[in-house]
């Protein structure tokens, strides 16, 4: 998370103490941990209630220590029981800490090899009926859809959040979105995109 995102979450966690606002009204006005997980799992799980589908999964590529799949894995039990559509979460990690980098526009200089460690048995423990999937993205990627496809069909992905800092790894990422088959995916997607390169000054 930046500096603003850590920002915006200590004000929300401010607001969220205000007596009357439960939990309802902090969905709605976007006062939980990284709403913008909370917004991508709220569009899966409202096109997959009207497309008629039973489940969808929600997909976070680059967990590090995991506050990212957590927050994600709850805003699945809220809107699951809010939409009545079950929610797979899924989080895919080398486990290592970042791979070395294999492009420059990976911005070695920025991110090094080994930086964001993973305690695996601590995260899995508190994760739930969220999934972790631990391995280059390279192999693990191809490996999930191949061996989850049924799975996926019947839960096809409504969200994908790419927070996986190297352009290397994120084209990796990406491919899931490549054909010819797309049964794995709802027909609109709702992706975020951690990680523009620039400050928020040079970006707005
Ligand atoms: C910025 S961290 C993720 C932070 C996390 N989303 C959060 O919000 O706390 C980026 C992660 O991407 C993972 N990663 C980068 N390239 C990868 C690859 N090719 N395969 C698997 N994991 C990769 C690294 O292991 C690192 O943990």
């Amino acid at each position: 998370m930046g500096v603003v995102e850590v920002r915006h979450a200590a004000r929300n966690r401010l607001l969220r103490r205000i007596p009357g606002v439960g939990t309802a009204a902090a969905y709605r006005f976007g006062l939980v941990e990284r709403p913008h997980y909370a917004y991508g799992v709220r569009r899966a799980t409202e096109l997959a209630a009207r497309l008629g589908h039973c489940g969808v999964t929600v997909v976070e590529f680059g967990v590090a220590g995991g506050n990212g799949l957590l927050a994600l894995a709850e805003h699945a039990r809220y809107y699951s029981t809010a939409t009545g559509v079950a929610v797979r979460v899924v989080g895919f990690d080398g486990g290592l800490g970042m791979p070395p980098a294999k492009d420059p526009r990976d911005l070695p200089y920025l991110f090094g090899a080994g930086l964001y460690t993973m305690d695996g048995d601590r995260l899995r423990a508190r994760l739930g009926a969220a999934e972790l999937v631990v391995g280059d993205l390279t192999e693990t990627l191809p490996h999930y859809l191949r061996s989850r496809a049924d799975l996926l069909r019947e839960h096809p992905v409504g969200f994908v959040s790419l927070d996986l800092d190297y352009y290397s790894s994120t084209v990796t990422a990406l491919d899931l979105f490549r054909g010819p088959e797309h049964e794995h995916l709802l027909p609109r997607v709702t992706c975020y995109l951690d990680d523009l390169p620039g400050t928020v000054d040079q970006i707005g």
